[in-house]
């Protein structure tokens, strides 16, 4: 019997999406009365509820949030997601991490570090609060400071979910470090609920049911948070260009199709201070119908970043207590495949959901 039916997590970042993650948590802490949660697969999920969830430690490094409460931390600036619960305090403090690549050229000027504040050890923290699982929301391009926050969730036996696209779960030396160390790693780069990249794969399987070949396609995204502010900064964007771009492809190719390089296009294109948390996709597909005859559809999608993944993140976190509770170790494909744009092994978005369903059913808490 599993006595610990509490799910201990430590946040690295409390940007957006650990805002909207942890109002969620508040906002729906009476889950088990609830009949209809929006963005969760099951409210009871194999056996454990939203309120299972406690936040027992978080890191950043910006000024404005190091040494509050995290329940203040969450607003603080350049945080701009629309506020739907005013948490109250949480008794836990926002610890500082190294900066190492997390603040870049655009972002400095809205992410104040005071260099006077004493970094904490991170690992330290870890074991004192008993996290189980590290949840990384770090910049996108952070490659350095993942790669430090992976091995401090080694080192203090806590399991990973990547919700970045730095590649931890989907590569294979991490693969088998998590693997060596006992350990579970959920990644790469967090889907979204309705987000771009699932309504692009919705709507490339459509085409390829009905017999279409994918002849050309972009997906072009802007939005007003630090997120792509940050992605500004081109070089960075390597690794979410990949993991946007397989994402879809990799539907494409699963049919015996190609697609070449220059005629697919997806990622983020521009920042635009005022639509703030506000993602606008545009989406275009190019095919032909019988006899040749060219057809496309257009879309163009709005929505709210942040909170847009965070009934997926609450999905993976207890995913990821399941594996815990059963010892399971290295990359957890099932709920990569369905959860993340960059598993270590792609399948189309109904078998992968059959999956997550099944690993439920097999690894379920008995009480
Ligand atoms: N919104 C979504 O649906 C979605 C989907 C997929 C992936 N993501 C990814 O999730 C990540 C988080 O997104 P966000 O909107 O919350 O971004 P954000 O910029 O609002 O938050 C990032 C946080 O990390 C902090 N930080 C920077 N360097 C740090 C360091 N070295 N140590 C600790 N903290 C540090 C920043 O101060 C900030 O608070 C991004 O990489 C984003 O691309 C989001």
């Amino acid at each position: 019997m599993i006595k610990d039916r509490q799910i201990k997590i430590a946040i690295i970042g409390l940007g957006n999406c650990a805002s909207s993650l942890i109002q969620g948590i508040y906002y729906y802490r009476n889950s088990k009365k609830e009949k209809f949660i929006p963005g969760l697969m099951h409210i009871n999920f194999g056996g454990y509820y939203i309120d299972d969830i406690k936040i027992v430690a978080a890191f950043d490094v910006n000024s404005n949030k190091v040494g509050l409460d995290v329940a203040d931390a969450i607003y603080a600036k350049p945080n701009n997601t629309v506020v739907f619960a005013k948490v109250p305090k949480i008794g836990i403090k926002v610890s500082k991490g190294p900066i190492l690549d997390g603040v870049n050229k655009y972002t400095s000027e809205l992410v104040p570090v005071d260099n006077s504040q004493k970094q904490d050890d991170v690992v330290e923290i870890l074991k004192k609060s008993g996290a189980q699982i590290v949840i990384n929301y770090l910049p996108v391009g952070s490659q350095k400071a993942t790669e430090f926050y992976a091995n401090a969730a080694i080192e203090a036996g806590c399991g990973f979910v990547n919700c970045i696209p730095v590649f931890i779960a989907s590569d294979k030396k991490w693969a088998k470090k998590f693997t060596n160390a006992g350990l579970p790693v959920i990644g790469d780069d967090i889907k979204a609920q309705v987000g771009a990249t699932i309504t692009h794969r919705a709507l490339v399987s459509l085409f390829l049911d009905r017999g279409m070949r994918i002849e050309r396609t972009y997906q072009l995204n802007t939005g007003g948070n630090t997120d792509f502010l940050n992605m500004l900064e081109r070089e960075r964007l390597a690794s979410k260009k990949i993991s946007k771009t397989e994402s879809v492809r990799s539907l494409i190719e699963a049919r015996g199709q190609t697609i070449a390089d220059n005629n697919i296009h997806i990622g983020p294109s521009d920042y635009v201070p005022w639509q703030k948390d506000n993602k606008i996709c545009f989406l275009r597909i190019e095919s032909k119908h019988f006899g040749d005859v060219p057809m496309n559809i257009e879309v163009r999608l709005s929505v709210e970043d942040s909170p847009n993944s965070a009934g997926v993140a609450i999905d993976s976190i207890r995913c990821m207590k399941l594996a815990l509770d059963h010892k399971l170790k290295g990359p957890i494909i099932e709920p990569a495949a369905f959860f993340q744009k960059r598993p270590p092994q792609q399948f189309d978005d109904r078998i992968a959901k059959n999956m997550v369903e099944d690993y439920i059913k097999k690894y379920a808490r008995k009480n």
